[in-house]
C-alpha cells in the first residue's frame, strides 16, 4: 500500500520527469494504478521504483505508457455518433461558418478524430471540417499519425466503410486511407496545463476527465467551454455528466451533448 509520503514523492518525481501532474487525478484510482505499475516493474519498493524512474529512460517510458490509459476504437459508442450525425450536425452546419472547426481533446491513438473525418466525408462535407486532435501521450499520438490499427479497433466500422477508408496491410492490420489525414492536425497538448485554441464549433472530450479530481474536472470543462463559439457543442463520454452546465456557460441538449450559450463564459 502506498503511504501518503510515497504518493507525495511519486507526484514530485513524475511531475519533474514527465510534466504529468498526478495531483489532478482521483486519489483512490491513482493509488491503484500506481501500485499496479510499481508491481509490474519488478521494483522491490517505492523508493527503488522512484530511483529507476529517475535513472532509467525505459522505466520512465513504460510508466508513461501504463499511466495514460489509451483504450479507444473507431466509432466508440456508435449510437452517440448517430446522435451527432442526425441531431447535432444540422445545427452545426447552420452556425454560419463554412468550415466546422472541431477539437478532439484526449484523442488517444486517433480513432476518434478519424471516425469524425469519416462521418464528414460520408456526408459529402470533405472540405467543410478541420480537426485539432490532441493528447498528452506522445506514443499514442505517434500511433495516431501512423494510422495503423488492428482489427479490433474496427469492430464498429460497417464493412462498406472499412472497404472505403481502410487499406488491409496484413491478416489483422489496417491502415487508414491517407486522405482522412488531410484535415486533421495531431498535437501534444495537456488539457490541464496548456493554453487552448478557440472558435471551435464542436469540442469532443470523451473518457478523459473520468480520471480527474473534481477541481481538475471543473478546470477542464471550463477550458473546453471557452474553446467553443456561442451555439457550439461539447460532447462528453457516455459515463460522464456535467452536473451544473450553467457554471461553464453550457446548456444540456441531449445525453452527453451540451451547447455553449450566447454570452456564456
Ligand atoms: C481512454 S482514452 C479516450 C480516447 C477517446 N477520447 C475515446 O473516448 O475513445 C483517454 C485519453 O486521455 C488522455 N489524457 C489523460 N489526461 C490528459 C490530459 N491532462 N490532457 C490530455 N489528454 C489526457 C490519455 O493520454 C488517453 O489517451
Amino acid at each position: 500500500m502506498l503511504s501518503s509520503d510515497d504518493l507525495r514523492l511519486m507526484r514530485e518525481v513524475v511531475l519533474k520527469k514527465t510534466g504529468i501532474d498526478l495531483s489532478c487525478y482521483k486519489e483512490n484510482q491513482l493509488r491503484r494504478r500506481l501500485q499496479f505499475i510499481i508491481l509490474r516493474s519488478g521494483a522491490s519498493d517505492v523508493s527503488e521504483y522512484l530511483r529507476l524512474l529517475e535513472e532509467n529512460p525505459r522505466v520512465l517510458e513504460d510508466f508513461k505508457n501504463r499511466f495514460t490509459i489509451n483504450v479507444s476504437e473507431f466509432f466508440r459508442n456508435p449510437e452517440r455518433f448517430r446522435d451527432l450525425e442526425e441531431k447535432i450536425l444540422p445545427d452545426l452546419l447552420a452556425l454560419g461558418s463554412w468550415e466546422v472547426k472541431i477539437w478532439s481533446a484526449g484523442c488517444s491513438v486517433g480513432s476518434e478524430p478519424y471516425s469524425l473525418a469519416i462521418l464528414f466525408e460520408e456526408k459529402g462535407l470533405s472540405r467543410r471540417y478541420r480537426i485539432w486532435a490532441t493528447d498528452l501521450d506522445e506514443p499514442a499520438l505517434a500511433k495516431a499519425e501512423s494510422g495503423q490499427y488492428s482489427q479490433e479497433y474496427l469492430k464498429n466500422v460497417p464493412p462498406p466503410l472499412q472497404e472505403k477508408y481502410f487499406i488491409k496491410l496484413t491478416q489483422n492490420g489496417y491502415q487508414v486511407n491517407p486522405k482522412l489525414k488531410r484535415r486533421i492536425k495531431f498535437e501534444k497538448h495537456d488539457l490541464l496545463r496548456d493554453p487552448v485554441e478557440d472558435h471551435f464549433q464542436l469540442v469532443i472530450c470523451r473518457n478523459v476527465v473520468i480520471y480527474f479530481e473534481n477541481e481538475a474536472k471543473n478546470q477542464a470543462f471550463s477550458k473546453l467551454s471557452q474553446a467553443l463559439v456561442p451555439g457550439g457543442y461539447l460532447w462528453i463520454g457516455s459515463t460522464e455528466r456535467i452536473s451544473s452546465p450553467a457554471d461553464f456557460g453550457l446548456q444540456y441538449v441531449i445525453p452527453f451533448f451540451y451547447r455553449k450559450v450566447e454570452g456564456g463564459k
